[in-house]
């Protein structure tokens, strides 16, 4: 059965950035209090000529090129989103047009656990056979669906896109073993009302009742501590290692707190950690593949490396991975 290595990664994200002290003139908040409650220092917010296929479409070419293919070799697009530009279209679809592939295409939603949920599935089809080249992106511009008045959601989210390529491999590479998991019950703690119901055209006559997140930060909070320790620990002990085999985590980027226990749950220094959620916040699905090509364009992620990646979100919903970094053999068999 053959394994799916990680052979291309690139991220997008907007040119504009909205500082802590760009959000200071318009809540009542302060750059103290939240770098100390969330480490986030500023974060990309798209502008009118950007959009979730714009960004996706730009990481998606980035990541192909980093594997040194073409975007006619991808035959499955999976792209993770919960803000995509269509409604009836599957955002994968519109990324296909956008990079000239005719590669098959379709949506994952998981929010913010997407990214390592539609690495799962992706994985799923090379390793049963099905396809050799696929691209799985994490897209999302959920600052269209932010209430800029409200200071408890308004500092927290970015948007931006990453995007990896897999790649057939005999060799033990890619994604070894993975946990997934919802809980319905607890939706209303991080949701948009009446999104479903809205009229777009209404946003003209009535924009304050344009739909926008609303979440009950604590309980996501305290759901997202005890989810991160889980699931790692699970997919780590899935993959049949121990604490000591984890190179290193990279996790869903929400707030500092929750990627520190994270981290010390899992015996890691933060050296060992990949962190950018002070540069860009929380961008849903994207916060994973924006690290994964950080950390790899920086060396930090080396030839067997074993790499745990969790996230988790609304749903409410969680993910977690176990991958081992890099490509050895992968060419020959994915010819
Ligand atoms: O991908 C999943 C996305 N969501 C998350 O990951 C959210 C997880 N939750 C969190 O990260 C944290 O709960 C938050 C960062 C959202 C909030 O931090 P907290 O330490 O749980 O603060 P809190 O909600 O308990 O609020 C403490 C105080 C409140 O004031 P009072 O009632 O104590 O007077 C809030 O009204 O902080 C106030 N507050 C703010 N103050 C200044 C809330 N937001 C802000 C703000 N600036 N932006």
């Amino acid at each position: 059965m053959p394994y799916a290595a990680i052979t291309g990664w690139g991220f997008a994200v907007p040119d504009r950035v909205v500082t802590n002290a760009d959000l200071e003139r318009m809540v009542e908040t302060s750059d103290e209090w939240i770098v100390s409650r969330t480490g986030i220092k500023e974060r990309r917010i798209v502008s009118q000529d950007d959009s979730t296929t714009s960004l996706a479409a730009l990481a998606a070419i980035r990541a192909v090129e980093q594997a040194g293919l073409q975007p006619t070799d991808i035959e499955l697009i999976v792209v993770a989103t919960c803000t995509a530009d269509d409604f009836l279209v599957s955002q994968a679809a519109l990324v296909q047009a956008a990079i000239g592939s005719k590669a098959a295409a379709f949506d994952v939603g998981s929010a913010c656990a997407g990214f390592v949920t539609a690495l799962d599935v992706a994985t799923q089809f090379i390793r049963s056979g099905s396809y050799k080249r696929v691209l799985v992106v994490g897209a999302d511009t959920l600052s269209r669906y932010i209430d800029f008045t409200d200071r408890s959601t308004c500092v927290l989210f970015g948007d931006g896109a990453g995007a990896i390529v897999l790649e057939a491999t005999n060799e033990e590479r890619g994604l070894l073993a993975s946990v997934m998991g919802a809980d319905g019950s607890g939706s209303e703690h991080l949701f948009v009302p009446g999104a479903a119901r809205f009229a777009p055209e209404s946003a003209d006559l009535f924009p304050d009742a344009r739909p926008h997140v609303q979440m009950n930060g604590q309980a996501v909070y305290k759901f997202a501590v005890n989810v991160m320790n889980e699931a790692s620990i699970e997919a780590i002990e899935k993959a049949e290692m121990k604490l000591d085999d984890i190179d290193m985590l990279i996790p869903h980027q929400a707030n500092i707190r929750i990627i520190e226990a994270a981290a010390k749950r899992l015996n890691l220094p933060m050296d060992r950690v990949w962190v950018n959620l002070d540069r860009y916040g929380n961008t849903t699905a994207a916060t994973i593949p924006i690290a994964i090509s950080e950390a790899a364009a920086a060396g930090k992620l080396n030839e067997g490396d074993n790499v745990v990646v969790v996230a988790f979100g609304a749903g409410l919903a969680w993910a977690a991975g176990v991958l081992r970094w890099g490509v050895a053999g992968t060419r020959n068999a994915a010819q």
